[in-house]
């Protein structure tokens, strides 16, 4: 059996806690035998600066590309607001995604049956609900030069970031969320501003270029961002693949996560170009934050960590069956009432970080 290696980073916050719990997990996969995974733990963001006053250091870098995945999970916080900002903790996570190439980023927003009522939307709006948002995550605003704020030495400053695309990125990332919506639905929105960016009027054009040439068999339909915000919380049903760039993919996806009833529940994938064997680098995170409030209370959710490693068996390691186990252990331990505190209901058992791993140890156990 191949070993994998698989980078572990669990960062600040309530990262190390739901990290603890895809460890109990992956535990499992080895004991069972349905893989050889091992794991080496290092330190991301605001626990790395503190350590060694970097939010990543070149060790841990050098590690994350040579691993055959990275797992992270989460950076940030309020201890660190007056570092610099190139040490902020979230400069570790920014470096990982650039360096590593990891220009697609999947984020899977999917409502499971039990937690319909958790959602901020009426059930029949959100239930079934099956989204795959493609952000690109290494170009646009995020990245583009310059970004700087002057001082205009009259009591002004001014700041500058920079929307950059061009024709191969876009023309990466379109391809990526065409590809999925063959195995999916066969439909793409693709989210743009192009009545007012230059950005937007490219995006555009090469995505439609693209299909049109290469994707006949997939229907796109392109859709403002900001109407796509708003059709998101209108009727979410309407989509399948959405596929936009950087600062609107963030945006879209949180939004679109809330409609499954929690942040807590929603894993991501950021995938790098496939190499001649298929396989990409690749890191895996929840989509929510290092949530400082709550952090080492034993409250958070793990299910979005848990759900990550899934997609991490299933994109990086070709174990699609496993990953099929999790994700549906997931859901048969949210069928027998057990919430954690976001997603927490009246009628359901309320437990913790821990509990909700073991429960979802047990369920594989049982081979649910
Ligand atoms: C995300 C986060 C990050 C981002 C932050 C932590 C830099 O919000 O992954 O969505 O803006 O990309
Ligand atoms: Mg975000």
């Amino acid at each position: 059996m191949t070993p994998y290696k698989l980078l572990l980073l669990p960062g600040d916050g309530i990262g190390p806690e739901v990290m603890g719990e895809a460890g109990r997990i992956i535990a499992w996969i080895n004991a069972r035998g349905l893989a050889k995974i091992e794991t080496e733990t290092d330190l991301v963001g605001g626990c790395a600066y503190d350590s060694h006053g970097q939010a990543i250091s070149e060790a841990t870098m050098s590690k994350a590309l040579a691993a055959d995945a990275v797992m992270l999970g989460a950076v940030g916080g309020p201890k660190w607001d007056g570092v610099p900002y190139d040490q902020r903790p979230e400069a570790g996570l920014l470096r990982l995604r650039k360096d590593l190439d990891l220009f697609a980023n999947l984020r899977p927003a999917i409502c499971y049956p039990a937690l319909a009522d958790a959602s901020s939307l009426k059930r029949d709006r959100v239930d079934g609900l099956d989204i795959m948002i493609v952000r690109e995550l290494t170009g646009g605003v995020y990245f583009g030069e310059p970004k700087m704020i002057t001082d205009l030495g009259n009591g002004q400053k001014r700041a500058v970031d920079t929307q950059v695309y061009q024709t191969s990125e876009i023309e990466r990332i379109a391809i990526v969320a065409l590809d999925l919506a063959r195995e999916r639905k066969r439909l793409v929105h693709s989210a743009d501003k192009r009545n007012v960016m230059k950005t937007g009027v490219l995006w555009n054009e090469v995505v439609t270029k693209l299909h049109k040439e290469r994707y006949g068999d997939v229907t796109l339909h392109h859709i403002l961002a900001d109407n796509c915000a708003m059709q998101l919380v209108r009727a979410p049903k309407q989509f399948d693949v959405i596929v936009t760039d950087n600062l609107f993919g963030d945006m879209l996806s949180d939004e679109a996560a809330m409609l499954t009833g929690s942040l807590g529940m929603l894993p991501s994938a950021s995938l790098g170009e496939a190499d001649a064997k298929g396989h990409r680098r690749a890191l895996y995170e929840p989509v929510h934050g290092s949530a400082p409030d709550i952090a080492g209370k034993g409250a958070a959710n793990p299910i979005a960590t848990i759900a990550s490693l899934a997609m991490c068996l299933r994109y990086s390691f070709f174990l699609g069956e496993t990953a099929d186990r999790i994700e549906a252990a997931i859901s048969k331990v949210l069928d027998q009432g057990l919430r954690t505190a976001d997603i927490a209901q009246d009628s359901c058992c309320t437990v913790g970080t821990k509990e909700m791993g073991e429960a979802i140890v047990a369920a594989l156990d049982r081979g649910e």
